[in-house]
Order: structure tokens, then C-alpha cells, then sequence
């Protein structure tokens, strides 16, 4: 660790005395890359030793990340960083294996799922084989079990299971005391992940109730209903986590609030951005870049990492979701209505995600 810091201050301060920069690694990593892709900085070098087709649009990725790399806890995710048609690009997944392979083994895997249209999943897909290098960031976020243990329900939706698998083997692993249920979404039977996975923990961890509930495959959609939860013992007193798409997530709430289930107990992870009500005043407006001397017009509900990057800047981010805080800059004037929140921000100087702000009305910011 004091060998990487070290390593790290010496590039920063070598790059500050030789080219006047903030970012080294911009510059550095290029050249280390056509050396050695396992020595660049900005990101932890990962090889990807086996591609597993878990379903018709979903892969898991076995990686080897150097041993630099600072590991996980169950439940979080990483940011990735790959190289689509020359331009470097940034994705947030959760890491779906349990930190005891890392920690056993040096690996960990992703499970991706294909996003239609999406520029990094088709990629992940289509291109990306065993034996190539990509880069992966430290982990975050705190979709965590707790500890002690305590009675757990997961509900999880499609590719919103990665997450629970780290967490469910990590449980399985430890002997973790207390009851837990898995109550698991898909479309339809040939949609369910990791399958064979899930009856193994269900078999070995008899803490463990998996349910798989199919909502395609009848006459009519079967969605989660107040039903499910009167099959679980002890709801009250569940610490609930809930991963997956937006509505299954609204509705998974509403049904726990109304057996007075309140949000402190109640634990999420979203993997795409909630959309909420950005107000009845027109967005968009004049963006000052103020470091790089740009300055650009923007309409509608575009956000300020877009339309920087269509003005040709390459700001720092990660998950473009407002999640790993990457994005984060310095706004000197100007308001913005938070994405996720949709609050609109004071006029004056503060940090920002620029992931998740959209101008309204003229802005300045530090890049
Ligand atoms: C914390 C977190 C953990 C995640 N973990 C996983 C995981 O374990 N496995 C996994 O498969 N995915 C996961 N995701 C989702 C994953 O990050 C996105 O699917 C991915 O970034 C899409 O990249 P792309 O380049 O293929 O799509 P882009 O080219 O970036 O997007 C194409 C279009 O799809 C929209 N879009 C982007 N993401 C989503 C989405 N998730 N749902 C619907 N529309 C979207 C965009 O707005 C855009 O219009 C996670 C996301 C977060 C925030
Ligand atoms: S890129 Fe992750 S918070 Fe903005």
C-alpha cells in the first residue's frame, strides 16, 4: 500500500514539475500502456481469464486484477474502464463474486448484462475475449449486509442479482446466523442467472430460501404482490435490499411501507439513473467551462458531463449516475436541478455532480 501511495505522489509530482498537469496518469499511461497494460496508474489492470454466457444477453467476466488492486466488500460495485473503438469509456458493475475468491484466489467476476443500444455492454459482448486487459477501479458503495447478522430479504430483479450473488456466497461462506430470503424476479425461466449457483447456496446454506418468480411467462404479468411477503417469517424485523428496475424497486417499497417497513430499514441499489421530475422552468442554457476558456449552449434536459464532452472535454467520471462522485466539479455560478432529486441548486459556488446537473439558465464551472 505504501510502495503504491509512494508511486503514485512520485508520477503526480513528476507530472506536475514536467508538464504544469493535475492528471499524470493522462499522460503517463498511454506510453507505460504499449509497455506493460498491467502498469498503468489510472485505474488497476484486470485480465479477463474466462467469459462465462450465463444467459442469451448476459456474460460473466472472470478477471485477475493485479494485486495493487485494493478488493471489496460483498455487495459493491467497481468502475471499469475499456477502450471502445479508441475512445476510453467508464462503467460502473457490481462485482457478483464473493471477496473470498479475490482474497483466495487474486479474482472476481462481473456479470454484465447487454444493454440494448448501450456503447460499453455491446462491446462487452460482442468484442471483449479471455486473455485481453481492462481496467477496473477501486470498489464503493455501501449496499452492505449487517453485522452482526440480522434476518435479511433481498429482492432482486434481472441483472440486479449481481450484487446479491457476492453478498448471498460471502453469507454462505461466513455461516451467516440468520434467516435470509431471496425473492428473485425474471422474465421468464430462460432469463434467470446463475441458476445452478443459487440452488447450490440454497442447498449448502440452510439459512437460505431462494424463490424465482417468472413474470412472462403466464397469460398475464406476475408482478411482486403483498402475497410474496406473507410467505416470509418475521418481515417486520428484516433488514430489506432491494436491486433491480426502477418499478419492481417503486413497488417492492410501497408493499414495505404498508406493513410498516420504513426506509431506514430498507436498502437499495439503483444501476440506472431514476428520473425524476425536473420542475416546470426551461433547462438548458450557456455553459461556461471556465478553465478551458469554451463556452457552449445547451438545451432541455442534457447534463453538464454530456455537454462538456461534446465540446470536446474529457472531464474525469466513473458511473455517470451519481453514484461514485468522480464527476464532481467546482459550479462558480449559475443553478442546476439535480437529476436524481430534482432540486434545483443555490446560484452560487459549490461542488457538483456533473453527471446529474442540468443547467438552468447560464452556468459557470471549473474545467
Ligand atoms: C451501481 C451500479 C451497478 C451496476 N451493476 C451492474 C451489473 O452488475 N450488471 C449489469 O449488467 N449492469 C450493471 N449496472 C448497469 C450498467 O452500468 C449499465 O448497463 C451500463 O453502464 C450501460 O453501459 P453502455 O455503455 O452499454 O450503455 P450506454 O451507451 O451508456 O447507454 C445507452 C443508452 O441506455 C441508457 N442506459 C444506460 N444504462 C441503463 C440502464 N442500466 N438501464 C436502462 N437504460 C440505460 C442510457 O441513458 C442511453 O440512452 C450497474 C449500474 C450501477 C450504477
Ligand atoms: S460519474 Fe459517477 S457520480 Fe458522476
Amino acid at each position: 500500500m505504501l510502495a503504491r501511495q509512494t508511486q503514485s505522489r512520485t508520477l503526480h509530482w513528476l507530472g506536475r514539475q514536467l508538464f504544469n498537469r493535475d492528471d499524470p496518469a493522462a499522460f503517463f499511461d498511454p506510453l507505460l500502456e504499449r509497455i506493460n497494460p498491467m502498469w498503468v496508474q489510472a485505474y488497476t489492470p484486470a485480465r479477463v481469464e474466462q467469459v462465462i454466457e450465463e444467459t442469451a444477453d448476459t456474460r460473466t467476466l472472470v478477471l485477475r486484477p493485479s494485486r495493487r488492486w485494493s478488493g471489496f466488500k460483498a455487495g459493491q460495485h467497481v468502475n471499469i474502464c475499456v477502450d471502445v473503438g479508441g475512445v476510453r469509456r467508464n462503467r460502473t458493475f457490481s462485482l457478483s463474486s464473493s471477496p473470498i475468491l479475490w482474497r483466495e484466489q487474486g479474482r472476481v467476476t462481473l456479470t454484465i448484462k447487454r444493454l440494448p443500444g448501450g456503447r460499453v455492454t455491446n462491446w462487452i459482448h460482442d468484442e471483449l475475449q479471455a486473455g485481453m486487459v481492462i481496467g477496473v477501479g477501486e470498489a464503493f458503495g455501501n449496499f452492505l449486509v449487517p453485522e452482526p447478522a440480522q434476518p435479511v430479504l433481498f429482492i432482486a430483479g434481472g441483472s440486479g442479482i449481481t450484487p446479491v450473488l457476492s453478498q448471498l456466497e460471502t453469507m454462505a461462506a461466513t455461516d451467516y446466523r440468520a434467516p435470509v430470503t431471496l425473492l428473485y424476479f425474471v422474465r421468464t425461466e430462460a432469463d434467470v442467472i446463475a441458476r445452478e449457483k443459487l440452488q447450490a447456496l440454497a442447498a449448502r446454506y440452510s439459512a437460505l430460501t431462494v424463490t424465482i418468480i417468472t413474470t412472462h411467462e403466464g397469460a398475464s404479468p406476475r408482478y411482486l404482490c403483498a402475497a410474496d411477503f406473507d410467505r416470509i417469517p418475521g418481515i417486520r424485523a428484516r433488514q430489506v435490499y432491494l436491486c433491480g428496475p426502477k418499478g419492481l424497486m417503486d413497488l417492492a417499497r410501497d408493499l414495505l411501507h404498508q406493513r410498516d417497513i420504513d426506509d431506514t430499514d430498507i436498502h437499495s441499489t439503483f444501476f440506472s439513473v431514476p428520473q425524476a421530475d425536473l420542475g416546470k422552468e426551461a433547462l438548458g442554457g450557456q455553459v461556461r467551462f471556465a478553465e478551458s476558456g469554451i463556452d457552449v449552449g445547451s438545451e432541455g434536459d442534457a447534463n453538464l458531463l454530456d455537454i462538456a464532452e461534446a465540446a470536446g472535454l474529457t472531464p474525469q467520471h466513473g458511473c455517470r449516475m451519481g453514484i461514485c462522485h468522480q464527476c464532481s466539479c467546482r459550479k462558480t455560478s449559475g443553478t442546476v436541478v439535480n437529476r436524481l432529486t430534482g432540486q434545483a441548486s443555490g446560484p452560487g459556488e459549490e461542488t457538483i455532480q456533473i453527471c446529474i446537473s442540468v443547467p438552468r439558465g447560464p452556468v459557470a464551472i471549473d474545467l
